[in-house]
């Protein structure tokens, strides 16, 4: 019989190599540049400055000041040391622990920024989905989204939010483009083509999908 006992991580997800984080984070910054030099996003730009003094500079690099330190991660399950709902479900999981400090292929396919975060769009391949938890993609119980939804990497975010936020703030541009609103087509930008959906919410579809190489794995704090 064992004495250990598991301990579960604060989450588990795919953690980018060390150049892919670096080539993803040069990619993110380039959309911000980009974007920020923008004539129509100027024109929108009063969803991120203060409504008392709208009139000062914008520089979206230090509006989304906080950045993850170290790699970037897409998170699978929030587990929170075994606390948070279903960790203990989702870790028990055999292709969980068979994936464990395996290695995987995430396609970014969009970039995306809302007035809280900024973050890239992944799109899961089947076997990555069988990683991907059942009970994330929603932010009301009455969400029915396609699973994986909600697969992100954070980029960045505004002063006083989460990381946590970006995941929901994605969730809200797949409900939008559910409901069958397609953002405005703004214009062939950089890498691709960039919808506004409104409020400062801006998505970029990359014209050509970048892949990283991430490892799955727990993360410990
Ligand atoms: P993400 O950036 O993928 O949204 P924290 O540093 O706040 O403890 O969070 C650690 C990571 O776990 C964050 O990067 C965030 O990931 C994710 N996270 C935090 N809280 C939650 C939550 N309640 N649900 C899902 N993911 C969470």
């Amino acid at each position: 019989p064992s004495l250990e006992k598991d301990f579960l991580p604060l989450y588990y997800g795919w953690f980018l190599s060390k150049k892919s984080s670096e080539n993803l984070r040069k990619t993110g910054q380039a959309f911000l540049d980009e974007l920020g030099s923008l004539k129509v996003f100027k024109k929108e730009s009063k969803y991120f400055l203060p409504a008392e003094d709208p009139k000062v500079k914008l520089d979206l690099t230090s509006y989304f000041a906080k950045r993850p330190p170290g790699v970037l991660h897409c998170t699978t399950k929030f587990t929170d040391f075994g606390k948070a709902m279903g960790a203990d479900e989702y870790a028990q999981q055999e292709v969980v622990k068979a994936s464990y400090g395996k290695a995987f292929t995430l396609t970014i396919s969009a970039l995306f920024l809302t007035t809280k975060t900024a973050g890239a769009r992944v799109e899961l391949s089947e076997q990555e989905l069988l990683l991907w938890p059942g009970d994330v993609d929603k932010i009301l119980p009455t969400d029915n989204l396609p699973k994986g939804s909600r697969a992100h990497v954070t980029l960045g975010c505004a002063s006083g939010i989460e990381p946590v936020q970006t995941g929901i703030d994605l969730l809200e541009f797949v409900k939008l483009e559910k409901a069958g609103n397609k953002g405005d087509e703004i214009e062939e930008v950089g890498g691709g083509k960039l919808q506004y959906f409104g409020n400062g919410m801006w998505m970029l579809l990359l014209s050509k999908k970048i892949e990283v190489k991430a490892i799955f794995s727990g993360y410990y704090g």
